[in-house]
């Protein structure tokens, strides 16, 4: 088998550019103690690629990217492109990618440690301990669904699963928690939306593959209450697309900020075994702090140690990193969203100490 090393490095625009620019000096780092030889290639997508192109994503960038074996991107969402006399809009290139390269399955990890859980703004004795991974459907659902659109002072959206949809993702989902605690608690609103009965029916029909796991069905609502009452209690979650953005962000306070939350998306093996994948943080191109140089590089970084072990095929180089990061955190070097305005440095100090945890000397 070839190596697989190249990674094409969508920034974005906003903060999106300064926390790629943090994970690629991260990358440089562990390409060299590794000797991994990582081609690192630029592209633009979202508002860089409109103030260049016109377009949020060039074909030609698409084409790069189907090439690569991995994609880091990091946030689009520039909003002078916001309104209706914009040439295109920035979160178009991203919600492509995915769609294009068939990146049906996005995990996003949470854990806290017994030595973060004071980061959170919930009670430590809640949040600490915690270890789940949500496992998003990401190319259908409400934000994909035919027709859409808007008709004067009317607008409708179409929410659409079908039975292929759900049981390629269930399956990835349980897979993982065979891998981990095997439970895994499916996600809908069955009570009320078709789509989610099916989802249940698909779900229930799977887990037939899977006797050691233990599926239990639970409405969002009261998954989005449990997720702050009681997080420890989660193993494996299992959703649509809508449900799991939103759940995600809330699960993001429990480490403590969206800045600490890595995500990666998955197509499909390729005939040769290869996963390609699209690995970004979970959160947006932020206007309100941008240019600041206080963005958390950390769910960045973090995503780029997925991109290492699951796209890559180095685990060994994806455990450094994330050991680099964790031993940053503990040390109390991190950024304004976890720290605070007085102690919280910027994104490069904090970038600075993990690669020299990577790369002594
Ligand atoms: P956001 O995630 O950009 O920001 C939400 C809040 O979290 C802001 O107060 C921001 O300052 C803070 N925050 C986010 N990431 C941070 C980091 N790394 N370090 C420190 N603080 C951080 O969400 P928002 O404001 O709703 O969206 C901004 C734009 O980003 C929108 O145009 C949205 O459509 C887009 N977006 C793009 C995504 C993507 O590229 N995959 C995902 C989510 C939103
Ligand atoms: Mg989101």
């Amino acid at each position: 088998m070839t190596t697989r090393r190249k990674v094409l490095v969508a920034a974005g625009d906003g903060i999106g550019t300064e926390v790629t620019a943090a994970a690629v000096e991260v990358l440089r780092a562990v390409s060299q103690r590794f000797g991994l030889g990582l081609e690192l290639e630029p592209a633009l997508v979202g508002g860089a690629s409109i103030a260049a192109h016109g377009t949020a994503l060039t074909d030609a960038v698409l084409d790069r990217a189907r090439a690569a074996d991995a994609i880091l991107f990091g946030a689009v969402g520039d909003p002078r492109y916001d309104g209706p006399d914009a040439p295109d809009r920035p979160e178009r290139a991203i919600l492509a990618l995915r769609k294009q390269l068939g990146l049906f399955a996005n995990l996003r990890p949470v854990r806290v440690d017994e030595a973060s859980a004071g980061r959170s703004p919930l009670r430590e004795s809640i949040v600490a301990g915690t270890d789940l991974l949500v496992v998003r459907e990401l190319t259908g659902g409400i934000y994909f669904g035919q027709p859409r659109g808007r008709e004067g002072e009317r607008a409708f959206d179409t929410m659409v699963y079908t039975a292929p949809e759900i049981e390629r993702i269930a399956h990835v989902a349980f897979g993982l928690a065979m891998r981990r605690r095997k439970r895994l608690t499916s996600v809908d609103k069955a009570n009320v939306l078709d789509t989610s009965r099916l989802w249940r029916e698909v779900v229930t029909r799977v887990a037939a593959n899977y006797p050691e796991v233990e599926l239990e069905h639970l409405l969002v609502d009261a998954c989005a209450m449990d997720m702050l009452r009681r997080p420890t209690r989660f193993d494996v979650l299992v959703t649509g697309n809508m449900f799991g953005d939103i759940l995600t962000d809330e699960a993001s306070m429990l480490p403590g900020s969206m800045g600490l939350m890595p995500s990666a998306s998955l197509a499909p093996p390729r005939p040769d075994g290869t996963h390609p994948g699209l690995y970004e943080p979970i959160h947006g191109s932020a206007p309100d702090i941008a240019g600041q140089g206080i963005a958390n590089p950390v769910a960045t970084i973090a995503s780029a140690a997925m991109l290492l072990r699951s796209s890559l095929g180095q685990p060994e180089a994806a455990a450094a990193v994330e050991a680099a990061i964790a031993a940053t955190l503990a040390e109390g070097v991190a950024t304004v969203d976890i720290l605070g305005p007085s102690q919280g440095v910027s994104t490069q100090t904090v970038t600075e100490a993990i690669v020299a945890r990577i790369n002594p000397g």
